[in-house]
């Protein structure tokens, strides 16, 4: 392997999600979610319930091996539980067809946040029965799509679906509730340790979550990572990476809880809705950890400071912004982190198989007569892709790299701002254009390689 070229079988791709890109939000039956009305916006988004068949045809113009997108839960039980739409399940199996026909192979993500509104008002995430629903919603889209979908994810992102959502209150549904989110977090465990069971009863020939972990740090840390920290400030880093990392990491690899989260949980929430049974439930072996990153977390100790309202538990911690680049979303640019991160995991949790399934960036972008000349999102993709090559030559296995994102999209609660993509949307006509990043991208997967 020469210093830019990438292991021979590296999967190179793009993610989306339903939500963030399909519009067509009352189309075939779907049911309502719970972002639909929490979305300030409108959710139109990109309209790709209608216009797939042009974005395939984008992907493989552009070179693109793997395809992750999500499935909508609401389009294939609309009340969330009980009666299949075949409908819902016909807009993927489309999907699915034409992917395979352009040569891409597709990753799915069965929840990427948009809880059917049924569901949320049986409880949502914090009423266990929403895990066995899970399960059986799983079942229900691997029973139709299992024959052309090697690879599945059960949830994206858990932490920010029950922090942001249940604690926060900054994401759909927008309760705020220490309690709730650490139940919804424990709910989302056990959905997916019942949905690993489903979907291998029914065959599924690889099976795996994706986590957004994040590097924490101290602010000294950032340029100097080994530097030594005072006790105060190693509590505080070991508290919040319990909390964003390992509060998802240790159920799902180790089948247990971190000894130091449980204090945590138990003050907030009791250890009430923990069952006898739940952590072997979610330690089903998996066969992919799909890691989303983006920015660390930089902590430090600060005994006055009140807790976040994401971080239940994090009383005495500042969290700080550091003097680095940053993108438009005002995340710190720290590429190095995420060859520590891989590394971490492959030392912490060995005998699992890596997959960076996310990682971009939001920048204003130009549009010029002659195309989007977006030279910070190419910066920013090639050194976290120089760093991802330094934690694989340091024997990370890691199997591929995905982008976010195909197209710019609905970014959640900061709506149609935010760009992700690789390619330009006009909202008001629905075109796609490749921004330079895209041309440049189809370099990288055409060379299995970084530019010399
Ligand atoms: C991670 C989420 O999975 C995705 O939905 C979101 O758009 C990106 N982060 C960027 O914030």
């Amino acid at each position: 392997m020469s210093t830019t070229s990438f292991p021979e079988g590296f999967v190179w791709g793009v993610s989306t999600s339903a939500f963030q890109i399909e519009g067509a939000t009352s189309a075939d039956g779907r049911g309502p979610s719970i972002w639909d009305g929490f979305s300030a916006d409108r959710v139109e988004a990109c309209d790709h319930y209608h216009r797939h068949p042009e974005d395939v045809q984008l992907m493989k113009d552009l070179g693109m091996a793997a395809y992750r997108f999500s499935v909508s839960w609401a389009r294939v039980i609309p009340a969330g539980s009980g009666k299949v739409n075949e409908a819902g399940l016909d807009f993927y199996d489309r999907l699915l067809d034409e992917l395979l026909a352009a040569g891409i192979t597709p990753y799915a993500t069965l929840y990427h946040w948009d809880l059917p509104q049924a569901i949320e008002d049986n409880g949502g995430w914090p009423a266990r029965d929403t895990a066995r629903h899970f399960a059986d919603y799983a079942a229900a889209v691997h029973d139709r799509l299992g024959d052309r979908v090697d690879t599945w994810f059960t949830l994206n992102e858990p932490w920010v679906a029950a922090f942001l959502g249940y604690g926060a209150g900054i994401h759909a549904p927008g309760r705020k509730s220490a309690a709730d989110a650490f139940t919804a977090a424990h709910h989302m465990l056990l959905a997916h340790g019942l949905a690993v069971q489903a979907l291998r009863a029914g065959g599924a020939a690889k099976v795996g979550a994706v986590l957004n972990i994040s590097p924490v740090l101290t602010p000294a840390q950032v340029s100097d990572f080994g530097r030594t920290l005072s006790e105060e400030d190693a509590e505080a880093v070991t508290r919040i990476d319990a909390l964003a990392n390992r509060q998802f990491l240790d159920p799902m690899l180790r089948g247990a809880y971190p000894a130091d989260l449980l204090p945590i949980i138990e003050r907030s929430v009791g250890l009430g809705h923990v069952q006898d049974g739940d952590l072997g439930l979610i330690a089903q072996p998996i066969d992919l950890l799909g890691v989303n990153y983006y920015t660390p977390l930089v902590v430090q100790a600060q005994p006055s400071e009140p807790a976040d309202p994401a971080f239940p538990g994090s009383e005495g911690v500042l969290f700080c912004t550091v003097p680095t680049a940053v993108t438009a979303m005002g995340w710190s640019i720290v590429p190095n982190c995420l060859s520590l991160l891989l590394g971490r995991l492959s030392r912490e949790y060995p005998g699992i198989d890596l997959m960076v399934t996310e990682n971009g960036a939001d920048f204003v972008d130009v549009v010029t007569g002659d195309g989007i000349h977006d030279v910070d999102r190419i910066n920013f993709i090639e050194e976290h892709l120089r760093a991802l090559r330094a934690a694989v030559e340091d024997g990370a296995p890691v199997r591929g790299y995905l982008v976010w994102t195909l197209l710019d999209n609905l970014e959640w609660s900061d709506g149609y701002q935010r760009k992700f993509g690789l390619v330009h949307v006009d909202f008001a006509t629905q075109r796609r254009r490749p921004k330079d990043s895209a041309l440049w991208y189809r370099d990288v997967i055409a060379r299995n390689g970084l530019p010399e």
